[in-house]
């Protein structure tokens, strides 16, 4: 299974992933964890990495293609892969399509999942991720057993500098402008997939899987 998540900010994209990458038992790849374990770590990579996500921004499509292209590159990706993340504009999913035909893999599906921006503002701004592991959180919706620890590893939670009122406008605005436009792209290549990402957890990857597998069979 070689699968794209795409959706909104907030949408859910990370909290699936992890359950879709487990039940298809393919490498979850988020652009996004890349670029916080980067900049957790202090690297050059991270330092221009923050300089455009604490704004909401998009990092320059040269950084983010070439890490993304290193990535697809390793060798654990034998039963496919699922991004989460990427690509994030059109030029992203011209140069992946490059990529995996070079490596004659192409997508299986191309899975949206889609909400509105009220219930996203919510998700953000309740949302805590864990300093270690990067697994998400929210202080209404999934609550960890221990206030302030993660539950799978133990990690302290904080706040994503970019999950404040403010970059989350920026964001939206960012996935309206830039984004958007690769749900058309890849509508007309008859591989996307809509999700409502509406309800609970559990529920929503139910539906995403049964849609996935109806679609590659
Ligand atoms: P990235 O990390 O990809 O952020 P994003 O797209 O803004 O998405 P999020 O991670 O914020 O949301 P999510 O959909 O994963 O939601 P989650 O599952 O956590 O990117 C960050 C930055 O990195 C970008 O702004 C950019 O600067 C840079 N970047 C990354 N990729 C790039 C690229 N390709 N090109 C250029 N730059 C790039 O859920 C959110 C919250 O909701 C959580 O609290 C969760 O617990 C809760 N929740 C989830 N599901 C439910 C549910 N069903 N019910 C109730 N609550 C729920
Ligand atoms: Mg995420």
């Amino acid at each position: 299974m070689r699968l794209i998540l795409v959706g909104p900010p907030g949408a859910g994209k990370g909290t699936q992933a992890v359950h879709l990458a487990a039940h298809f038992n393919i490498p979850h790849i988020s652009t996004g964890d890349i670029f916080r374990a980067n900049i957790k770590g202090g690297t050059e990579l991270g330092k221009l990495a923050a300089s455009y996500s604490d704004k909401g921004q998009l990092v320059p499509d040269s950084v983010t293609n070439e890490m993304v292209k290193d990535r697809l590159n390793q060798s654990d990706l034998e039963n496919g892969f699922l991004l989460d993340g990427y690509p994030r504009n059109i030029l992203q999913a011209e140069v992946l399509r490059a990529i995996l035909a070079e490596k004659e893999t192409p997508l299986d599906a191309v899975l949206e999942l889609s909400l509105e921006d009220s219930v996203i503002v919510e998700r953000l701004s309740g949302r805590r991720t864990c300093k270690d592991c990067q697994a998400s959180f929210h202080i209404l919706f999934e609550k960890p057993a221990v206030e302030g620890k993660c539950d799978k590893c133990g990690g302290d939670l904080y706040q994503r500098t970019d999950d404040g009122v403010d970059v989350i406008q920026s964001r939206l605005t960012v996935y309206a402008d830039q984004t958007k436009p690769i749900i058309a792209f890849y509508r007309a290549e008859g591989l996307l997939i809509t999700t409502p990402a509406e309800g609970d957890v559990s529920e929503i990857t139910e539906r995403a899987i049964s849609a996935l597998n109806a679609a590659v069979s």
